[in-house]
């Protein structure tokens, strides 16, 4: 890294000891890479905020066998297939499929896509995980 810079941060013993002990738990080697991933946050936070362009991924298990559901699911993906990128379908057993479906776009658009296929009766968990394009970060 060329632009690394240096700086002190002045903490109370308590708070440090808290810190260091979470990021021990999170298996960080060092502070700094700790610290580096908060700011990183902290900025990714402020993207979704500003309305910036998100990517992220929308992880669905359901149940096949519940009537036309996945059919309904495939007619939401394409009322919003501007913010689709792929999607992986796996078939969990007989009965129960995951899908992730990674979209890039407007944070309020894919938090309705999310959303839609939530709430359709037979899917039984949907997780929105939103990252950054990485375009904003170094
Ligand atoms: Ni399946």
């Amino acid at each position: 890294m060329s632009n690394l810079v240096r700086f002190g941060i002045s903490l109370d013993k308590e708070l440090l000891d808290g810190f260091d002990t979470l990021i021990h738990a999170q298996n960080y080697s060092n502070r700094s890479e700790a610290i580096r991933d908060l700011i990183r946050e902290s900025l990714i936070r402020e993207e979704w905020i500003k309305e910036e362009e998100i990517a992220g991924t929308i992880t669905l298990v359901y149940d096949h066998h519940q009537r036309e559901l996945a059919n309904t699911l495939i007619d939401i993906q394409h009322d919003f297939h501007q913010l689709i990128i792929s999607t992986q379908h796996i078939h969990l057993d007989h009965h129960n499929c995951m899908e992730i479906v990674v979209v890039k776009g407007k944070p309020k658009e894919i938090e309705e896509l999310s959303q839609q296929l939530k709430s359709k009766r037979g899917v039984k968990h949907c997780s929105l995980g939103m990252t950054t394009t990485g375009k904003e970060l170094k």
